[in-house]
């Protein structure tokens, strides 16, 4: 969403709020009356705002109730222990005395999971303002303060909710547009694809959101991508090294909800169950069930979007591997690029991810938020080198025809044996792998081999030594592979 141009009032977030609440506004007012001079004394001229336009915001958020429960109710003359006449530091313990209980709200973990967060413990995780003003304080670094404000703040459409000093993604793209933090996240979701971040706002309905119907389609759109839906911001953390092998999850994913999967037999939907983010325990944690939040059939997904749960069950004859090993173990390790065999597992953001950007799916100048290009189109074309497939395929061994045969006889289906293999087809024929192959999984054919698609295959059967098919382009025809399966 767009913060709203500061200055236009919200009048009607505040109205209805502001009659319903005349008891705990005298309340407030009481103690108010005694907390202000030493709030004058404690700041003099720093104070950013009226203690009375605090009093008022306090009244409507989860903080509502006295002054005194954070700030010192000492009258003038009387020694001031804290900054800002507070009970105790302007710091972490002070609402450590009350959050105690972690994950009592959702996504909370407690103070000694956050001092390990990148945003506990990163020296330059400081609000840099302007609205809330930048914080200055050397201990800055690491504070609650730095997203939320504890009596609450206000933007263009009103009080903001969970206290915090800014909106949805207006809050982490203030850091996380290259500086303070290093990474740019903004750019990431300015680009052509992307998830819809910035597009939606309000349909985030907090760290509880736990039921199919927060993330579908229908029968009320509530389709959204927040941060925080990937995200915990105060349990994310940088990987170590190179990061996990996956299936395993970025430590930068813990703490956010997601859907485990108990597979059936080939074709079906599993059996799905929530975990919300504060389960970071029940074994695998991986990145696929964060994904399945929103792209597998737990949800309602939008028209004409894979039910990714669906195609990538390793019961299935052919599939990425995502979920499982791969169904086809002996692939020759010269068929892949350096770094992946047949053996690798494959996980969403190996090919979902930034063109250039920050790590993570955010967005991409390609369609579909590919890494690389990538055409869903069965359509003659001449194949890139640095198409997605290539990423981990040999472009040598699949789409160059000049390569020698020792070369392409990598796989299976190419020369020698097969007269007329990969490299002829995607080179000379200039027929594109999506002719032939489905790219995440199929749960009726092999080798992720998908029929009626034109220019593609009509029919496919496998036979011990190869196969035949009937494609639109010619007659059937049978081929022999290079080596066995
Ligand atoms: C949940 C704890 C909490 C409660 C309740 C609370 N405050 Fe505060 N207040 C703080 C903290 C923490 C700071 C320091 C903020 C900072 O460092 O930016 C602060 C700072 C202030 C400041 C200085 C802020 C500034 O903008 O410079 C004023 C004025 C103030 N509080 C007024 C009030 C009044 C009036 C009430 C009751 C209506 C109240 N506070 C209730 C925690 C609280
Ligand atoms: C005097 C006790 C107390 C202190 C001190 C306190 N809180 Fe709270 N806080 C509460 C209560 C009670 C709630 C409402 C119930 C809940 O969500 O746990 C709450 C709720 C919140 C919420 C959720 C708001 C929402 O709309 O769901 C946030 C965020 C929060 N507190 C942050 C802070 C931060 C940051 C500090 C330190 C600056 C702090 N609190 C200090 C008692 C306190
Ligand atoms: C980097 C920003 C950031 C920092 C730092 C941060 N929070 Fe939060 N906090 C959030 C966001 C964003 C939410 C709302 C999450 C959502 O909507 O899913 C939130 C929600 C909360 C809630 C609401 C209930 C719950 O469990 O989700 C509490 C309580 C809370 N924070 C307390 C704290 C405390 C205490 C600290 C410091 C020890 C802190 N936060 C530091 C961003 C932050
Ligand atoms: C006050 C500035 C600030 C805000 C606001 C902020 N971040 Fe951060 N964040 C940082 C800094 C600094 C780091 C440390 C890594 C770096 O410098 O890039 C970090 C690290 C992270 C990481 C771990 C990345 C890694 O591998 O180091 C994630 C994930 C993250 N933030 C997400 C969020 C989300 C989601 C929000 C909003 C709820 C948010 N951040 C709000 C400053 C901020
Ligand atoms: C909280 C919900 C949510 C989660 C979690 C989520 N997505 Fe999405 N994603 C969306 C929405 C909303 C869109 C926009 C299109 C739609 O409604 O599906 C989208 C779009 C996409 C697209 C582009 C689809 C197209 O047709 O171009 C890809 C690719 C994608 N997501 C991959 C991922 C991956 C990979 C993950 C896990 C790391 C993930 N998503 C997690 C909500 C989510
Ligand atoms: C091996 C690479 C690869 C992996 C792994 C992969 N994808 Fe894709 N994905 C693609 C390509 C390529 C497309 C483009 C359309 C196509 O080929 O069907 C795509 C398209 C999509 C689309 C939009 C089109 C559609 O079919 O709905 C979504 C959503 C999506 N992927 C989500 C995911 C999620 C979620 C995961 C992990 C659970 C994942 N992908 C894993 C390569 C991959
Ligand atoms: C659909 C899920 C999703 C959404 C929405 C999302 N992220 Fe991410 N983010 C990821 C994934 C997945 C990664 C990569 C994790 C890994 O390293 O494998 C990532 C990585 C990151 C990183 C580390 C980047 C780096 O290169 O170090 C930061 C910082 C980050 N995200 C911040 C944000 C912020 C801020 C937002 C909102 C503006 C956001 N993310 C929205 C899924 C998401
Ligand atoms: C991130 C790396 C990666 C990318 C990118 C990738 N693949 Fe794969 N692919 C693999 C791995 C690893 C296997 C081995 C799985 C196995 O042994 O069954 C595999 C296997 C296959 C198989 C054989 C499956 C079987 O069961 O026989 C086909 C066909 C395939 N990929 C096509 C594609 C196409 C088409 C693209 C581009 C859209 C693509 N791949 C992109 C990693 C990748
Ligand atoms: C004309 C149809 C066709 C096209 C186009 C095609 N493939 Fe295949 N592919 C096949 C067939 C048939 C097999 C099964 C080989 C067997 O019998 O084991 C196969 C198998 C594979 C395998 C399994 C390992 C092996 O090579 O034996 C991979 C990986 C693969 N294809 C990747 C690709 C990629 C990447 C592209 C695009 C660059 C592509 N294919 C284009 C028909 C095709």
């Amino acid at each position: 969403m767009r913060v709203m141009a500061p200055g236009r009032e919200p009048e009607n977030g505040r109205g209805p709020r502001r009659s319903r609440a005349p008891a705990s506004h005298l309340r407030t007012a009481g103690a108010l009356l005694s907390v202000l001079p030493v709030l004058a004394l404690a700041a003099p001229g720093a104070t950013r705002r009226d203690p009375l336009e605090i009093a008022r915001m306090l009244a409507t958020g989860a903080h509502a109730g006295d002054c005194s429960t954070c700030h010192s109710q000492h009258g003038e003359g009387q020694p001031m222990a804290y900054e800002h006449a507070l009970i105790g530091p302007d710091d972490n313990t002070l609402c450590d005395r009350c959050h105690t209980t972690p994950w009592s709200g959702g996504s909370y973990p407690g103070t000694w999971t956050y001092t390990g967060s990148a945003h506990g413990s990163s020296r330059t995780a400081i609000w840099p303002g302007p609205d809330p003003p930048a914080r200055t304080e050397p201990d800055a670094p690491g504070k609650c303060l730095n997203c939320h404000d504890p009596h609450g703040w206000k933007d263009g459409s009103g009080e903001i909710p969970r206290l915090m000093v800014a909106r949805e993604e207006a809050l982490c793209l203030a850091c996380h547009d290259g500086s303070p933090a290093t990474t740019n996240v903004r750019s990431d979701l300015q680009k052509a694809y992307r998830h819809p971040t910035t597009d939606y706002s309000g349909r985030h309905a907090g760290p509880a959101e736990s039921l199919p119907s927060d993330f579908a389609v229908s029968p009320v759109n509530r389709r959204h991508a927040e941060c925080e839906d990937c995200h915990n911001p105060h349990v994310a953390r940088h990987d170590p090294g190179a990061g996990p092998m996956p299936p395993d999850a970025s430590k930068r994913l813990l703490g956010a909800s997601r859907v485990r999967v108990l597979n059936g037999p080939a074709g079906g939907a599993p059996t799905y169950t929530f975990l919300a983010g504060a389960d970071t325990l029940t074994a695998p944690v991986t990145e696929y069930q964060l994904c399945f939040k929103c792209h597998s059939s737990w949800t309602v997904q939008p028209g004409g979007q894979t039910d990714l749960a669906r195609v990538l069950n390793p019961a299935n004859p052919s599939y990425h591997p995502v979920e499982a090993l791969g169904k086809n173990l002996n692939i020759n390790s010269l068929a892949f690029v350096t770094g992946w065999s047949a053996t690798s597992y494959t996980k969403c953001g190996d090919c979902h991810g930034s063109d250039l950007g920050a790590a993570g799916p955010h967005g991409s100048s390609y369609r579909y938020i590919l890494r690389s290009p990538y055409t869903a189109s069965s359509s003659f074309r001449t194949m890139a080198p640095n198409e997605a497939c290539f990423g981990c395929h040999s472009y040598d061994v699949y789409a160059n025809r000049n390569s020698p045969e020792s070369v392409r006889s990598a796989s299976r289906f190419n020369r020698p044996r097969a007269d007329k293999g990969h490299a002829e087809h995607v080179d000379q024929k200039q027929v594109p792998c999506y002719a032939c192959h489905t790219t995440h999984g199929s749960s009726t054919l092999k080798h992720l081999i998908v029929t009626g698609r034109s220019p593609g295959i009509q029919s496919y059967t496998e036979t011990p030594t190869g196969g035949t098919c009937s494609p639109t382009c010619h007659g059937s025809k049978s081929y022999t592979v290079n080596y066995a399966r």
